[in-house]
């Protein structure tokens, strides 16, 4: 008998969604702004205590207004984490930027140390930095108090890649919040989702107004298009804001379910040999989005892929950690200041089913089998 797939992280619906998107197309604001894409930015900034948020059609969008914004442009480098999704990163080179990555800390995160090396490397060879992105790696704030204290003396605005962290908290506020601006992620895999869409949030009103203007194609102020710049199509549709709507209402169960994901793994796993998880940091709460282990291979009796294949001939999903960007062809050519302690992480990591809406028979099916593949 097959089972049902397990999927990593499945969209999961809280019930009052369609009665949002049912509101907009009963007032036929189908396309492309309306109410509920004006409430689901007054709800985010409620929700991020950031005064101003601008709803976009994913986070690498928002990363790229957000860099635009901020000058980026060919003669800037802009340092980000190593160890994060692509999307992170490809805005700045859509800007003509130059890359430089840093390693993670014991946290997983950015290390504000190396971050300090990197600037020195950037600036010794005089270039200017354009801005830190940081990476809220699986749901895990960065140590934003850190990294500021990096950046601040050199005036480097910080880019909070909150992308995979909405619903958890930095020294009890909301992940990004503190970054001269932060971005978030819907997409369909992310703790809450929109099918698809992101958020660009910050304090600075004429920013988020400028942002706005850029992610609508950059129309002047005129009865007719008038254009004397160069923007983009980006904005998130008001049908898809709905979906926010209703997602943002079961935001708090869903972090809850997900440590409590986290804390069942942890607990029936951590005992076998080899096996760690993810360290949460103490200054703050993360969302859990996917629970991670490590594999310690000749203690534990099978690698990370070994767990991984045998999971995926019982119809279930789940992932190596992401490949650094050092790591990736792609960016063979661009600097990274340390890196082993990502490259540690992609060796050993494992990414287990995370849906919030995984019961414990579920749960209890993904165990058995890691339980039985090692020695
Ligand atoms: C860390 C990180 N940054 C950026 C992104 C990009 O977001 P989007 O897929 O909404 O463009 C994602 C995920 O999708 C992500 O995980």
């Amino acid at each position: 008998m097959t089972h049902d797939r397990i999927y990593l992280s499945p969209p999961h619906m809280g019930g009052t969604e369609l009665d949002f998107v049912k509101q907009a197309f009963a007032s036929n604001f189908i396309a492309p702004v309306g109410p509920q894409l004006a409430e689901f930015e007054r709800a985010f900034s409620k929700l991020t205590g950031f005064k101003h948020c601008l709803a976009l059609s994913s986070g690498t969008a928002a990363i790229h207004l957000a860099l635009r914004l901020l000058g980026v442009g060919p003669d800037d480098v802009v340092i980000a984490s190593t160890l994060t999704f692509i999307g992170s990163v490809t805005p700045v080179t859509f800007l003509g930027a130059e890359l430089h990555f840093v390693d993670c800390d014991e946290s997983w995160n950015m290390d504000p140390g190396l971050l300090a090396k990197a600037i020195e490397t950037v600036q010794a060879q005089g270039k200017r930095v354009g801005a830190v992105v940081p990476t809220d790696l699986y749901g895990q704030c960065a140590d934003y108090d850190a990294l500021r204290a990096v950046c601040e003396p050199h005036g480097i605005p910080l880019v909070i890649d909150a992308a995979e962290a909405v619903g958890a908290t930095y020294k009890g506020n909301h992940a990004g919040f503190g970054g001269d601006a932060a971005i978030y992620s819907f997409n369909g895999n992310k703790i809450i989702t929109t099918s698809g869409g992101g958020m660009l949030a910050s304090d600075d009103e004429a920013f988020i107004d400028e942002a706005r203007r850029l992610s609508q194609q950059a129309r002047d102020d005129a009865p007719h298009y008038e254009h004397t710049t160069i923007g983009y199509n980006y904005r998130m549709s008001n049908v898809v804001a709905a979906i926010g709507l209703g997602q943002l209402g079961v935001l708090d169960t869903f972090v809850a379910r997900l440590r409590e994901i986290f804390a069942w793994y942890e607990s029936a796993l951590s005992p076998l040999p080899g096996i760690e998880f993810m360290p949460e940091a103490g200054y703050g709460k993360a969302n859990r989005w996917l629970t991670v282990m490590l594999v310690d291979e000749k203690e534990f009796g099978a690698s990370p892929e070994t767990i991984r294949l045998a999971l995926e001939a019982e119809n279930i999903e789940s992932r190596p950690v992401w490949k650094p960007m050092h790591m990736q062809p792609v960016f063979a050519d661009v600097a990274c200041t340390g890196g082993a302690v990502s490259e540690d992480c992609f060796k050993r990591g494992l990414c287990l089913p995370s849906g919030s809406a995984m019961t414990e028979a579920d749960l209890e099916r993904v165990a058995k089998i890691i339980r039985s593949v090692g020695k």
